[in-house]
Parts: C-alpha cells; structure tokens; sequence
C-alpha cells in the first residue's frame, strides 16, 4: 500500500535523485531545498520512500512544480499522477475567488505528455516562449561554468 507523507530525509531525497539517474545535491544545499518547499508529498512503501513531487513558491503568484520523481521499479502505478494531483489540489485551495496565479515546471525529456493530461501546455504556447534554464557550478572559488 502507498502511503503519502509531507516528510523526506536528506539523504533519501538524494536516493531518489539518484534512482533517476538525476544529480545528488550538496546535502546543505537538499536541506534548504526541502525545508523552504511551499508544499511537498512523498509516496511511501513500507516505510521506503519511493516517490516525490514538491512545490516551491512566493505564496503570491508563482507556483514552480518540481523534483516530481517516482523510483524506476514503482513507475506506471499511478503514484506519478496522484502527487501531481495532491499537488494541484493543494494550489487550487490556495487560490481565491477572481484569482489567478501561474503554476509552471520544467518536464523532463518527452515527460510532456505525462503533464498535458493535468491540463499544462508545452511550450511554446500562446504568447508564452519555451522555457529557458541553466546550470551554474562554481568549480573554484573563481571559476564559475554555465552549462
Ligand atoms: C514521470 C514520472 C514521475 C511518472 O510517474 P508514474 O508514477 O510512473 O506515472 P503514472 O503511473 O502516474 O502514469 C500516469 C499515466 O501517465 C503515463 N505516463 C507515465 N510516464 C509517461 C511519460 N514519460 N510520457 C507519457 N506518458 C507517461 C502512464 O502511461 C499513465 O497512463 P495511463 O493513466 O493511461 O495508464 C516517472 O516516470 C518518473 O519519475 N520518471 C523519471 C523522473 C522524471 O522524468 N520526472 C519528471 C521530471 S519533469
């Protein structure tokens, strides 16, 4: 049975990081990253984690979907869209009357249509352009690469 909790360790974060094949993040840095998500959902089996998706917002406008990550050997149950779901509701109860906010993310390499279903639309869209992203590594203390 799957089990949804609000809690993830540092350490399994990266696990399931990992189990993806994504990057491990400095673990002062995860630990940020965790305490200042706006909301987050972590899919348990037996006590193991084996899921997560988080949001990180400004609580006003901006709602930024990210680290959605089921473990390769428990992808294709549905926990994907479950935590994509608890996500959205979560936003749509944050969301007043007369109000409209942005809920974006970036979806991996051909993901895009896992995320249509939930009503987002890829980019480019409308007036919107594709989205644009980066990364930053500083390697010494003064040699900063972008790749
Ligand atoms: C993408 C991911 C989160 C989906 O989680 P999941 O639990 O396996 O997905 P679900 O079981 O909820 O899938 C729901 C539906 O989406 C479909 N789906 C799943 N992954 C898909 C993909 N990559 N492309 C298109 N459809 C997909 C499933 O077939 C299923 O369809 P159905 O309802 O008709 O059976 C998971 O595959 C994953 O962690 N992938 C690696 C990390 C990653 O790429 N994360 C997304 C970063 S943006």
């Amino acid at each position: 049975m799957v089990e949804y909790k609000d809690y993830i360790s540092v350490e399994d974060y990266n696990e399931l990081r990992s189990s993806v094949k994504w990057i491990r993040v400095n673990p002062k840095r995860a630990k940020k990253a965790l305490d200042n998500s706006y909301h987050k959902i972590i899919a348990y089996m037996d006590e193991n984690p084996v899921g997560m998706a988080r949001i990180v917002s400004d609580g006003g406008y901006t709602y930024f979907i990210t680290d959605v990550i089921v473990r390769p050997d428990c992808q294709g149950n549905h926990i994907g869209s479950h935590m994509i779901e608890e996500l959205l509701n979560f936003i749509k109860e944050d969301v007043g009357e007369n109000e409209t906010v942005m809920v974006s993310l970036m979806a991996a390499f051909e993901r895009e249509d896992f995320y249509e279903r939930f009503g987002f639309h890829t980019r480019p869209y409308g007036n919107h352009g594709p989205g644009m992203s980066m990364w930053l590594s500083r390697l010494s203390s003064n040699e900063v690469v972008k790749s």
